[in-house]
C-alpha cells in the first residue's frame, strides 16, 4: 500500500516545510512507501502557493525534519520532482518572468492564487540551452533529496506539468529534436530520467506517467502509441518503478485513449508497476491478484485515514476524506483525521469528526 502524492499546499514562508507537515507525514509512516507531494526543483517550476521546494537550503533543512520522522516510524518516503511548466502565471515567478513550455501554447483554464483565480498566459517555449538547465535543475534536487535524507526520488511525469508538456503533441509542436514523432517527444522525459540518475542510482527513482488524464487541457492524437514508447523506452533504465495514473474521467470516447491504464500498459513494462488512482481496499487487491499491477497507490483514502493500512487489515470502517480542506490551511483536515488506535493521535489535538 503506496501513498500516493498530495499536493497540501501548507509549507511555511519561502516553501518550507514545516512542523505540521512533519507531524503529518509522520502520522501516514505505516505506508509501504511514502510519495511525498509535489516539490518544486526550482523557481521556475512554482503553480501552486504554499507548495514545498526542494532547491533552498532552507527547504532540505525543513524536509530533513520530515524524513526523520518518518524513518523513525519505520517507515520510507521518497520525494515528487515537480516543475509545472506552463501550469503557471508571472505572479508565481522571479521579476515578472513568463511560464517555460516545450512550445507556446496556453492553457485553457485559470491559474489558482491565494485569493482567486488569474488567466492563464502564452508562456515562453524553452531554447535548447534552457532545457539544458532544467535537467540540470533536475539534477541537483535529487542530490537535495538526497541530503535531505529522502528514500529515493519520483519523476513527476504525470497530469499535464512539464514533463507531459514536452510528451503530448497538443502542448509540444517544437521543429527540432524535442519535437515531431513520439520518439523526438520522449527524448526531454529520458534526458531528465537520465539527469536524475546520474545524481542517484537507478533504484532509487521511480517516474509517474498519466496517459489517459486530460488535467491541465492536456490532449494528444495517439497516446496509445506514445505511452507505449514511452514506457517500453523506460525499461532500460531498471528505475525503481514506474507509477500509472488511472483516468478519473471518462476517456472511453476520445479516440486512441486507454480506458484501463495498468491493465493495458502491464505488459510493456518489464519492473514494478504502481497503479493508482479510484481504488478501494478491495478493487486493489483483485487488481493485484490479476497481476495487473505490483503495488497500489492510494491518495484520498491515505489523506483521511493516517493509519489506511491497519483499517485495511482490520476491516475497520474508513473516515471519509473533507475536500474542502484539501488545498491550502492549517491542521484542520490535515494532521486531525482520527486513528483508530486513540494513542497514534492523543496529541493531535482532534476538533476535526470524520463522517465514517
Ligand atoms: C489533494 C490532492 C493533491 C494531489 N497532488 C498530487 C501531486 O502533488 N502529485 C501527483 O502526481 N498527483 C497528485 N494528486 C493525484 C493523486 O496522487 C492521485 O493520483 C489521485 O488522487 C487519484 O487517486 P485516489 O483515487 O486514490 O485518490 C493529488 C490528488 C489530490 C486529491
Amino acid at each position: 500500500m503506496v501513498m500516493a502524492p498530495l499536493t497540501r499546499q501548507r509549507a511555511s514562508i519561502g516553501n518550507v516545510p514545516n512542523k505540521m507537515m512533519v507531524e503529518y507525514y509522520r502520522q501516514r509512516a505505516s505506508a509501504g512507501l511514502i510519495i511525498s507531494e509535489g516539490s518544486q526543483i526550482s523557481r521556475q517550476g512554482y503553480g501552486y502557493y504554499d507548495a514545498p521546494g526542494i532547491h533552498t537550503q532552507e527547504q532540505i533543512k525543513g524536509w530533513k525534519k520530515v524524513t526523520r520522522a518518518v524513518h523513525r516510524e519505520n517507515g520510507r518516503i521518497f520525494l515528487q520532482l515537480w516543475h509545472v511548466g506552463r501550469h503557471t502565471h508571472p505572479y508565481y515567478l522571479h521579476d515578472g518572468q513568463f511560464p517555460v513550455a516545450p512550445s507556446a501554447i496556453k492553457e485553457k483554464g485559470h491559474i489558482r492564487v491565494p485569493d482567486g483565480k488569474l488567466d492563464t498566459v502564452v508562456p515562453h517555449a524553452l531554447s535548447r540551452e534552457e532545457i539544458r538547465q532544467v535537467i540540470e535543475d533536475y539534477h541537483q534536487a535529487t542530490r537535495n533529496a538526497k541530503e535531505a535524507g529522502f528514500n529515493g526520488v519520483e519523476i513527476h511525469g504525470a497530469n499535464g506539468y512539464l514533463i507531459d508538456q514536452f510528451l503530448q503533441n497538443g502542448t509540444n509542436k517544437r521543429q527540432d529534436e524535442y519535437g515531431g514523432d513520439y520518439k523526438n517527444r520522449c527524448r526531454f522525459m529520458r534526458e531528465v530520467v537520465e539527469g536524475v540518475c546520474s545524481a542517484w542510482d537507478a533504484n532509487h527513482v521511480g517516474i509517474r506517467l498519466s496517459p489517459s488524464s486530460l488535467h491541465g487541457d492536456m490532449r494528444d492524437t495517439n497516446p496509445r502509441e506514445l505511452f507505449t514508447h514511452a514506457i517500453k523506452a523506460l525499461n532500460q533504465y531498471e528505475l525503481a518503478y514506474l507509477h500509472l495514473v488511472e483516468p478519473l474521467t471518462n476517456v472511453s470516447e476520445l479516440p486512441n485513449y486507454v480506458a484501463e491504464v495498468a491493465k493495458y500498459f502491464r505488459p510493456f513494462y518489464h519492473g514494478t508497476l504502481i497503479s493508482c488512482g479510484n481504488y478501494d481496499p478491495e478493487s486493489a487487491e483483485k487488481a493485484i491478484a490479476e497481476g495487473i499491477t505490483d503495488l497500489i497507490a492510494f491518495g484520498r483514502l491515505f489523506l483521511a485515514n493516517p493509519d489506511l493500512p491497519e483499517r485495511v487489515q482490520k476491516n475497520a470502517p474508513l473516515n471519509e476524506w473533507d475536500e474542502n480542506t484539501f488545498y491550502g490551511g492549517n491542521e484542520k483536515g490535515y494532521t486531525d483525521y482520527p486513528f483508530l488506535k486513540k494513542d497514534k493521535g492523543e496529541n493531535l489535538n482532534i476538533r476535526y469528526c470524520c463522517k465514517t
